[in-house]
């Protein structure tokens, strides 16, 4: 009877707060309970303890944090946008108008959107390179490696989709060019180009494919794989740095996460929040002029993380450029973390101090061989006319594609004629291709002028 006569006097608000506590404690130390519930719900997510080493700011620099944060900013300012945004051609560059101009912060939530989704793409790469130098891939990690592949993949997807939603020039021609590339797939290539489109060319149906795969099917697979992710990471523990002299750790000190690691991640977090916030305040993502699907820009160029892709089409027959190449790279990256098992390099920064020496030249051979070929193939060697009495999927595409593996697998065996070991090379060839790679994304963007001409970018020639 007491009990019940205690209960109605509770002040309501105190007894809702009470309410949402399985296991009430006595009602007097709220912020106590706080605590309470604020801790384990950081414990659902780490362990309760961790190894020292691995809190050093210089090992992880925060990049997985950090796509999980930029992730979350997505999330939030997505589902802002939605209230204004229409997804119809006839609407859809109206709504950007009027979220930008008569919204209420709506030109800053647009902003924010548009930074954390090209920031999250490169986020994400990077964390993938730390994970790769550090050997944090494998054992017991190597499914988790391919985890954060698909997430990447979703990442690029997700990027590709919301892309066309401004429904503005830049938006309709850069995902004309893009998915022209799907119809290079042998066989199903015109099926699947169909299917996202929903017709022959980008129109209507294409916008309404893309808006819900951009804010339902993409941002769900998105949420399950990384909780996935982050699982694995908290049951298999982070790798454990440590230097090439080392051997591999028996036994590490551990801190607490409460508050060793969580103070660190607070304080990254907002810093970075702010960072961010700062920069959309002052710079605003691109908004062209209405999609006018009968005017291409000149030169019509795909997103600038596809520019890669597009600048290996004017040197290699599509089937290569578009799939064998990308379809190989992907596969690669892929099977990585189960052919390492011939040293234990995990936590070495770049597998070994000579691993060091033979990434930074790599790094710079990457460069030189793409600015070399790309210049070579533009104003030299003419394959197709060289050749003209071959198919061009064979003048173009089987010739420099053999040469190219013959100069890499080359590549690898002169580094272990220097003495290199099995995954030092590996570690090599990979920053050859990806610098390679970078060089070309580089030249996509910086030196491709109209009819995608090679050109000086025009800071330097003003
Ligand atoms: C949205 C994308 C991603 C999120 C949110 C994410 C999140 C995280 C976080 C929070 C960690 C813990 C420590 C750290 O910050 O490094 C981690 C570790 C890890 N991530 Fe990711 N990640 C993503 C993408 C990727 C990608 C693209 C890869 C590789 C292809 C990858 C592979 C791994 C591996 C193997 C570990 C364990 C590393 C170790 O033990 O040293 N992740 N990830």
């Amino acid at each position: 009877m007491r009990q019940e006569i205690t209960q109605t006097r509770e002040p309501l608000l105190r007894r809702m707060w009470r309410s949402m506590q399985r296991d009430p404690l006595p009602p007097r130390d709220d912020r106590g309970r706080m605590r309470l519930v604020m801790n384990s719900l950081v414990l659902h997510l780490h362990p309760s303890k961790v190894a020292k080493p691995t809190l050093r700011f210089t090992y992880t620099f925060g990049l997985g944090g950090l796509s999980l944060l930029l992730g979350g900013v997505l999330g939030v300012t997505g589902v802002l946008l939605l209230f204004a945004y229409t997804p119809s051609p006839e609407a859809a560059y109206n709504s950007m108008l009027t979220l930008q101009t008569r919204v209420w912060y709506g030109q800053l939530i647009r902003n924010l959107h548009h930074w954390s989704a090209n920031l999250l793409l490169v986020v994400v790469v990077l964390h993938m390179l730390r994970v790769f130098f550090t050997g944090g891939f494998r054992t017991p990690r190597e499914f988790n490696w391919l985890l954060g592949i698909a997430l990447l993949l979703l990442v690029v997807a997700a990027n590709f989709t919301g892309y066309l939603l401004p429904w503005d020039q830049l938006a309709y021609w850069a995902i004309t060019v893009g998915t022209s590339l799907l119809s290079y797939i042998p066989l199903a290539g015109e099926v699947i180009s169909r299917l996202l489109l929903g017709g022959p060319e980008v129109g209507a149906a294409t916008l309404t494919n893309f808006y819900a795969l951009h804010i339902a099917v993409i941002p769900l697979l998105m949420a399950g794989i990384a909780s996935f992710h982050l699982w694995r990471v908290r049951k298999d523990t982070l790798t454990v740095p440590r230097r090439a002299d080392e051997p591999p750790p028996e036994r590490v000190e551990k801190v607490t996460t409460i508050p060793h690691l969580i103070s660190r991640e607070v304080v990254f977090a907002l810093v970075m929040l702010a960072l961010l916030i700062g920069w959309s305040a002052l710079v605003n993502a691109p908004l062209e002029e209405a999609a006018n699907p009968s005017h291409s820009p000149n030169p019509a160029k795909a997103a600038w993380y596809f520019l890669g892709l597009q600048e290996l089409l004017l040197h290699f027959h599509p089937f290569f450029a578009a799939i064998v190449i990308p379809g190989l790279g992907l596969t690669a990256l892929a099977v990585l973390p189960y052919l390492e098992s011939d040293m234990d390099v995990a936590g070495v920064w770049f597998r070994s101090k000579r691993g060091r020496w033979l990434a930074a030249f790599s790094t710079l051979i990457g460069v030189a061989a793409a600015v070399g070929l790309v210049l070579l193939d533009e104003f030299v060697l003419d394959l197709p006319a060289l050749l003209p009495f071959l198919p061009t999927i064979i003048s173009n595409g089987w010739v420099p594609f053999a040469a190219l593996l013959l100069a890499i697998i080359g590549y690898g065996e002169f580094l272990k004629l220097l003495g290199a070991r099995a995954c030092e090379v590996r570690q090599a060839l990979f920053v050859l291709l990806f610098a390679g790679f970078i060089t070309l994304t580089a030249i996509g963007i910086f030196f491709r002028g109209p009819g995608m001409a090679l050109v000086l970018p025009r800071g330097v020639l003003s």
